[in-house]
């Protein structure tokens, strides 16, 4: 039978209970504990094999482990295999798909925002609910889009976190450095010009700092790349004031790809 509840909601039922202090499982149908079988049941063998689970897995660095398998990926398509193999974040078994990416890896921008939502989870694409709408109507704005074939104006779009966190919870540090390698190796890929963060989650991430509020507009550098970090457009959908900045923002970035060759 199939559970109405996802891995995640029925693992914070579980929690929960455990928290109340309940011990032990009840059957649907009674058992009659003072039964007394037909035949004794037999005694089971002595397990002699080895252990389910190998000791080296119990000792396994899962950062060590991501950036081992990041950097045996030399291309995009080894590094999407290499994420969908990688078995030590909880948040892939509630995902639906692995949102890896959208755009043109051939683009002068690589945008990186937090996590897939719903929709984004849904579809296995970046940035397709409202926010990624506003993000859509940002770039053409200036001219630039995820589907315009011309590599000069256009962008790659990734995510910090390739799987969706349940109810949208914001990322966990540990599932940040996990995944860290990863988005590393993405960008070392990929090669872009410059780089947008949208967002504390991104800036974290990549400058290991949060504060968007004063990041926002100032050139850094992250993974060798010159770094924008910008207002998240979820941000922008709660609070449109803001759009201002984030205008002057997009100037700033025309600006500097026009200088840059
Ligand atoms: N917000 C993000 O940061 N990324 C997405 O893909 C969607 C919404």
């Amino acid at each position: 039978m199939e559970s109405a509840l996802d891995y995640h909601s029925a693992r914070a039922l579980l929690e929960w209970q455990v928290e109340l202090g309940v011990t032990e499982a009840i059957l649907d149908a009674p058992l009659n504990r003072y039964e007394v079988p037909d035949k004794p049941a037999k005694a089971k063998p002595v397990a002699t094999a080895e252990p389910e689970t190998p000791v080296a897995a119990l000792e396994a660095d899962p950062v060590a482990e991501a950036r081992a398998a990041a950097q045996g990926a030399s291309d995009l398509e080894a590094l999407k295999a290499a994420m969908a193999a990688f078995e030590h974040c909880e948040l892939k078994r509630g995902a639906r798909n692995l949102v890896f990416s959208d755009g043109n890896p051939a683009g002068r921008v690589m945008i990186i925002g937090e996590a897939p939502g719903r929709e984004e989870d849904r579809e296995g694409k970046p940035f397709v609910g409202r926010a990624g709408q506003l993000l859509d109507r940002m770039l053409s704005a200036i001219n630039m889009g995820r589907d315009t074939p011309l590599s000069k104006d256009a962008v790659y779009i990734t995510n910090v976190l390739p799987w969706r966190p349940p109810q949208n919870r914001d990322p966990k540090p540990e599932e940040i450095a996990m995944l860290k390698p990863f988005l590393q190796r993405h960008v070392e890929i990929v090669a872009p010009d410059v780089i947008v963060l949208m967002g504390n989650i991104s800036c974290d991430a990549v400058l290991g700092r949060r504060g968007i509020t004063r990041l926002r507009g100032n050139w850094q550098e992250g993974f060798g790349k010159p770094v924008l970090p910008m207002f998240h457009p979820a941000y922008l959908l709660r609070q449109p004031g803001a759009k201002r900045e984030s205008w002057a923002d997009l100037l700033i970035l025309m600006a500097r790809l026009e200088e840059m060759p």
